[in-house]
């Protein structure tokens, strides 16, 4: 994308997180398996991943497999389980070359030890690299974050009086990122299912009816297009007048 049309974004914003829906769908109308359609969904990944880069987006996080997930069938689970690993085997080194910190968030215990092995490694790799961070919910569910947190913090005997936004946000798989701006779901659905609930509190969110191994650089430009239009006043009458 030219110089020219990213100059006419204002505003970028720093986290965009995407639920990236419709694989199997997808795979349907093609007559394919819903695995094809997850691995044509790893395609579009790079190519999302590169813009977000680009356009100068700070952190990415992608919705690759929930707590829910657990619930479909066996083989189509074990086959999400191989894309991430061969994601991972054939990504790293170029993720790693292009300046991408990748991270975990969600349960890692709960996976087997080879993948967990390989995602320690990638997120030691790349700890030192700053130029797009990218999230990897894998294993997560929004409702298990916060009853995580709390437990922790019920554990380690916090004060009640000390507990506010901030402090709480610290206990959560997230407390290294700012919250989401903006939330992107793929494929014409308009749920959040259990993804970063306490986090987009005040994200915009942006809904296309593509599906996600359709949706590319040109796609994600224009839900910066839309973002750009939007006014986020936080609870506020406008943005830039405290009150
Ligand atoms: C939702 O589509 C998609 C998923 C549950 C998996 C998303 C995974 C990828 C895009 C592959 C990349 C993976 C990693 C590990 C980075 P769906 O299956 O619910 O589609 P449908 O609603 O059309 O059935």
């Amino acid at each position: 994308m030219s110089k020219e049309i990213l100059k006419t974004l204002h505003k970028i914003p720093t986290h965009v997180a995407i639920i990236m829906d419709g694989n199997g769908r997808w795979a349907l109308e093609r007559g394919l398996s819903r695995l094809a359609g997850h691995k044509a969904g790893t395609e579009n990944l790079r190519e999302i991943i590169e813009a977000s880069a680009e356009f100068g987006i700070k952190y990415l996080t992608i919705y690759a497999f929930s707590t829910e997930n657990w619930k479909r069938p066996k083989e189509e689970i074990q086959g999400l389980m191989r894309i991430f690993k061969t994601m991972l085997d054939r990504e790293l080194n170029n993720l790693h070359k292009n300046g991408v910190q990748l991270r975990h968030i969600g349960r890692l215990d709960g996976i087997g030890k080879e993948l967990q092995k390989k995602v320690r490694e990638a997120i030691e790799l790349t700890k030192d690299n700053q130029t797009l961070i990218l999230n990897v919910a894998f294993n997560y569910g929004g409702r298990d974050e916060i009853l995580q947190a709390v437990k922790q913090i019920v554990a380690n005997g916090v004060n009640v009086d000390d507990l506010d936004d901030d402090q709480f946000a610290k206990y959560l798989y997230t407390a290294e990122s700012p919250d989401p701006d903006l939330v992107i779901r793929t494929s014409g659905e308009f749920r959040c299912s259990n993804f970063l609930i306490w986090q987009n509190a005040y994200a915009e969110w942006y809904f296309t009816p593509t599906y996600w191994p359709d949706f590319n650089r040109n796609e994600l430009y224009q839900a910066l297009v839309a973002y750009n239009e939007r006014d986020r006043r936080y609870g506020k009458v406008k943005q830039d007048k405290e009150k």
